[in-house]
Formats: C-alpha cells, structure tokens, sequence
C-alpha cells in the first residue's frame, strides 16, 4: 500500500490542512490543486444523475448562496457550489468564531480569483456569528444554503432551512443522536413535499468510479451478494491545545472531533462514509440490529475527549445476512478504506484513496474492472454540486435526505452499541430519546462528559 497517499496525523491547524486531508478523500490535494481539478471537470459528469427528488419548475435566475459553518468543508463547498452554475451568487456566511469566518472567506475569494468581485459578494453586515447566526442567513435573500457546520447543529439547522423555503446542500453526517435523526427525517419528507433540493455530502455516491462498480455488484457482478466489509483505518486527527482566553464550550468546539456531543464521534463523524458505501452494497437495506465492540486504547486526556478510537460494527439483516465495518483513529497502524465485497460468484474490491474498482471470480481471474478514469475521488465533490445546481436548473431535484439519515442512523447505532456493549436494533436507535446537544449554548464552562464503558453505560 502507498502509504503516501494515506491521511497523516499531527495536523498543522489551519482549516486548509483538514480540507487538504478530508476532502480530497486522502489523495492528498491542497485546496488549490483541488479546485483547479473542480474547474477544469466543471462539466457535467458523464454518470448517471439520480432520480431521488421531486419534479419542480426549473429554475433560471441567479441563485443566491448563504453558507453556514466556514471551516474546511464548508470553504470547499462554497467554491464548488459557485463553480457549478455560473449564475450563483455567494451573498451571506455564519460562523461562531469570527477568525473562521474571516479565512473561509479569504479563502473562498482567492480559490475564485478574477471571478470574486461578481461572485463573492459578502459585505460586513452579511457576516453573521454565534450559535444562533444561521437563521440570520435563511432569514435573509438566499435561495440555496450550505449546511457545513458541525453535526451536532444539522438538525436544527436543516429543520429551519427546510421552513423557510431554501434549497440546501447539507454536509455528512446528519445527526448525533435519536432526536436529531428523527428531526432530520421530518425535514427530507417536508424538503420533498416543498420541492425542495436537498443535497447530502455522502460524495462518494457522486463518484463515477464508484457507481459504476456499485452498479455491477447491485446488477449480480459478484453473483448473490452474501457480505460486505468496510474498512475506515486512519491516523487520529490533530489536537489544538486549550489556550487560556478558551472557555470549556470553545476548547471543545476547537476540538469537536474529539467530543461525541458535537461529533457522534468517529465511527458517526468520519466512517460514516464508508457505511453509507456499506448501505450501498446491501442495496440501501436497513439492517435489523447491530453489536459493537469498540474503545479508546491510545486515546488518553482531556485534549482527547471522550470519543472513542476503534470501533467493529456487526450489522444483521432481516434475512439473516450479516454485514461488518470496522474503523479506528490510531496512529502508527497501517491505514485502510477498502469495501470488501463477496457474492457466490466472486468478490469486489473498492477503494477510493487507492482507486482499486475490481470485481473477481472465486479463480482469482479480473470478472469487471472500472476503465473510466479513475481520478475521480476529488472530482466527486464536485460532481455532486454541479448535480445538484442542474437539478435546480432542470426541475428533477435531488433529495438525498433519507438515504442520508439512514446511512447515519447505522454509524449512531454502531456507537450506541459499542458504548453500551448491549445489541442495539434499528428501531431503538430511531427512538432513542438519549439527546446529546444541549438546547441553548453559549461560550461558557462544560465538563467533559465521562468516557462511556461498555457494559456500565446505559442505553437510553
Ligand atoms: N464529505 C466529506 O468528505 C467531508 C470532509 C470534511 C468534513 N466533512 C463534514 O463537514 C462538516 C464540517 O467539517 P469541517 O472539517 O469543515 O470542520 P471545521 O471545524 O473545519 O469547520 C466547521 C465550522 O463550523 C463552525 N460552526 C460550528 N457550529 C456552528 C454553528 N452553530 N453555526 C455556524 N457555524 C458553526 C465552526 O466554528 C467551524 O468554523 C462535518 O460534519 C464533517 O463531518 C465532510
């Protein structure tokens, strides 16, 4: 394995290295490389644009965009959504802290260069920050937003995007816990009764690479599919130690993927994407339970929160399939995000870091291998916002929102499992009524909350 390509540990601390790290799905791409990728693959991707929306009246005037959390991801997606459709608009951004708004938007104006004057058009009194700013953007003259905060927040976020009419891009994952899931599912059904566009960042979904390995292993490529194992192997991400002028609320804002409350932690967080790919090859069917196994081995102190660093999910199906995921945030382990396919005729292996689309018979001998190009894990984030900007454009809107929650719902009740170390079923997950964001917050002491123990920790 070529271990260059893989996520490093010991982050720099700028947004730009995590966008450096996570949006280029560890083909490791600056920003700037990335975009330059994303412009010059503006069109459209020659892939097949999902049906999952409502039809609607096509939309042809200028789209004014709001994005709401300017950090990585979100200075990303503000980029690639005004690369999409050339008759976009980036008019309002919301923050807590007003240094992220500031380099996002620097940012933003750079990656668009000659273009920023006309398209970047974010003047003093459309910056907006606090935990509340985002309904000051949806309130205001926009017409898609761009939910790219942190998942603790997508919930209530979405929900007031969703009353107020927008079109709306929401990053991964969507919820950390019951409620905030049992949230979200209202707002995609309301999104679709709406005709709204809801755009979720599982990207991979947008990769043409993927799909069409995904669309020969779901047409029988492997035979009857009997299991699936994905792997989300990585190094622990980087650490911003507490400075004096932090509250405990900023600290673990800084930290966020080190504290389940705003995270989900990291089996919800970041391997989610690998079992949303899971989902995709057990054809979007839920599994009926789950058992986990997980723990913190290398992870110690406060700086580390109280997440987890491994985690081995057991899924069961209906009909008595079982499928598997395992991930861990350790560092001086090898690293691995592999889909791991097997059916009676053969297997198939997919691997977006290394791009790897191959399907093999029980002999070994190549069935099916993807011939398309396959530099196509920066490309996705790309792809999937000039699908979505079409389907504004068209009127055959895309509505990720279910499949979204679900997929999210399975990493949720992995880690409930692991916590609690007891078989957690889909439907215990849905209605748990465990809720880990508080309702109001402001920059002001909260402890840590304890490291869960499996077979201590209650489920609720
Ligand atoms: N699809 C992908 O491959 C991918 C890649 C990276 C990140 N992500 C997802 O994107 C989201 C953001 O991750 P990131 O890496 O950009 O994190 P980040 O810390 O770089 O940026 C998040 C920003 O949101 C701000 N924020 C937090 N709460 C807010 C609120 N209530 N209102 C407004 N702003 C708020 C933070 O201050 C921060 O600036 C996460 O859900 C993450 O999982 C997805």
């Amino acid at each position: 394995m070529n271990n260059h390509l893989l996520p490093a540990s010991g982050d720099s601390g700028s947004w730009s290295r995590r966008e450096f790290v996570r949006t280029a799905g560890a083909i490791l791409v600056p920003l700037s490389a990335a975009g330059a990728i994303g412009a010059e693959h503006a069109r459209r991707a020659a892939v097949p644009q999902p049906a999952n929306g409502p039809v609607a009246a096509p939309i042809d005037r200028p789209l004014k965009l709001g994005l709401i959390g300017c950090g990585g991801r979100g200075t990303g997606a503000a980029v690639q959504a005004l690369r999409a459709d050339k008759n976009t608009v980036l008019v309002a951004m919301s923050d807590v802290f007003p240094d992220r708004l500031e380099s996002s938007l620097a940012g933003i104006t750079s990656e668009m260069g000659d273009e920023a004057a006309a398209r970047v058009q974010v003047p003093p009194e459309r910056r907006h920050l606090g935990f509340d700013s985002y309904q000051q953007v949806i309130a205001g003259d926009v017409d898609v937003v761009l939910l790219c905060s942190y998942p603790a927040f997508r919930p209530a976020q979405l929900k007031a995007a969703v009353a107020a009419g927008k079109h709306i891009f929401a990053e991964k994952p969507l919820a950390v816990d019951g409620p905030g899931l049992r949230s979200v599912l209202e707002s995609a059904a309301e999104a679709k009764r709406k005709n709204l566009g809801l755009l979720i960042g599982f990207c991979w979904r947008y990769n043409e690479g993927m799909r069409a390995t995904f669309d020969q292993v779901l047409k029988g490529g492997v035979g009857e599919l009997t299991t699936v194992h994905t792997t989300y192997h990585t190094g622990t991400l980087q650490k911003r130690p507490r400075k004096a002028a932090w509250s405990d609320v900023e600290f673990q804002m800084r930290n966020w993927w080190h504290f389940t409350w705003i995270s989900g932690d990291h089996i919800v967080e970041q391997a989610v994407h690998s079992i949303d790919r899971l989902a995709w090859a057990m054809g979007d069917k839920m599994p009926a339970k789950v058992n986990c196994l997980g723990g913190r081995a290398a992870r110690s102190g406060p700086e580390h929160g109280n997440v987890f660093d491994h985690f081995a999910a057991i899924y069961e199906y209906d009909d008595g399939r079982r499928a598997f995921h395992t991930c861990r945030q350790i560092d001086g382990c090898p690293s691995d995000n592999t889909d791991y396919i097997y059916g009676t005729k053969g297997s198939c292996t997919i691997n977006g870091w290394v791009p790897t689309y191959v399907i093999k018979d029980h002999a070994g001998q190549v069935a099916w291998k993807f011939d398309g190009d396959a530099e196509g894990a920066g490309r996705m984030y790309q792809n999937e916002h000039n699908e979505f900007f079409a389907g504004l454009r068209s009127g055959h809107l895309i509505n990720d929102g279910e499949r979204g929650a679900n997929s999210t719902l399975m990493a949720i009740m992995a880690r409930m499992a692991a916590y609690t170390g007891q078989t957690i079923s889909w439907d215990q997950a849905l209605n748990s009524k465990e809720s880990l964001v508080p309702d109001s917050l402001a920059l002001g002491e909260m402890p840590t909350p304890a490291v869960p123990i499996p077979g201590q920790t209650k489920f609720s």
